[in-house]
């Protein structure tokens, strides 16, 4: 077994086997809940990328790994009611939660298709569109997915794939411990394949598959204690520590320095967070 294939629960020092369909941050009632608040801390610029996808009204879009459902309802207003929307995901609990979002929204032009995007039957194009959020970065092989998506897309059809380029995620004044469990997230990204700085080669990724690069589109926030966006990076280390120290790229010691660390760091004059640059890349089958 891998050594990311094991994940410590919190509290019972019991280490479980992962299953098929769970990725390196799980799925369960914490991440759910992080992911509807990343959702909202993020929701301007996720906004303003779909905007480039080149989406109106009867237009057919497949999103990539929808997870909760999130996406599902910004790309449905944009191709409206005689438009197609299809969600695609592998965890069944994400699967669950997408298929009850769009009831509940009354979203009868969306669908929701179950498969492993690496190697499962994909949805039946062609889409005018292809969409992804956060999660190409967890994929080991970006190329060869990307070669299985470019049949799906219609002539003149547009992908576009909103990543993390890790770069950027500082606290200041200088919190070292803070840079050390940054770094602890990056070698966890790793261990399972994955990188976080996927955005960055992207555009090489694309041009190797078949694509031609129409544009990249960075984003960054920043702000005090109080703002989303260092509430944002919280949540995400305070959900994740214990799978980081299940996982061996943290240990006790680093993690609960860093916690006296933050405490300290909130309460201080000036504190400010820069969030990692997330970059929009879209590109279209050559
Ligand atoms: C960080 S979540 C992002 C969810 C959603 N895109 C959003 O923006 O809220 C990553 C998602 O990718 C899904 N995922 C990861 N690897 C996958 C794969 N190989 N095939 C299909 N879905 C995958 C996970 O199950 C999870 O739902």
């Amino acid at each position: 077994m891998r050594r990311a294939d094991a994940r410590r629960r919190e509290g019972d020092g019991v280490t479980t086997p992962r299953a098929n369909d769970e990725y390196l941050l799980g799925h369960d009632e914490a991440e759910q809940r992080r992911l509807r608040g990343q959702d909202e801390v993020w929701a301007a610029e996720t906004e303003s990328f779909m905007d480039r996808l080149g989406l109106s009204e009867g237009k057919r879009v497949l999103e990539i790994g929808c997870g909760i459902g999130l996406g599902l309802p910004r790309l449905g207003r944009r191709v409206g009611v005689g438009g197609r929307v299809v969600g695609f995901e592998r965890n069944h609990e994400y699967l669950a939660a997408s298929r009850r979002l769009i009831r509940d929204q009354g979203l009868e032009q969306a669908e929701i298709f179950s498969g492993d995007i690496e190697r499962d039957v994909l949805p039946e194009g062609p889409f005018d569109a292809i969409y992804s959020r956060w999660v190409f970065s967890y994929l080991p092989d970006v190329e060869a997915v990307l070669r299985r998506l470019r049949p799906l897309l219609a002539t003149g059809g547009r992908i576009g794939l909103l990543d993390y380029n890790h770069d950027g995620i500082r606290v200041f004044p200088e919190a070292p411990r803070f840079d050390e469990v940054i770094a602890a997230v990056r070698r966890w990204f790793a261990i399972d394949g994955g990188n976080c700085w996927v955005a960055g080669v992207l555009p090489l990724n694309f041009v190797n598959s078949g694509y031609r690069v129409l544009g990249v589109h960075p984003f960054v926030q920043a702000g005090p204690p109080d703002s989303p966006v260092y509430r944002w990076v919280e949540d995400f280390l305070f959900v994740q520590a214990p799978h980081m120290i299940g996982a061996g790229v943290l240990s006790e010691a680093q993690w609960a320095a860093f916690v006296e660390e933050w405490e300290r760091m909130r309460g201080a004059a000036g504190t400010i967070l820069y969030s990692p640059m997330q970059v929009g890349v879209l590109a279209q089958a050559r």
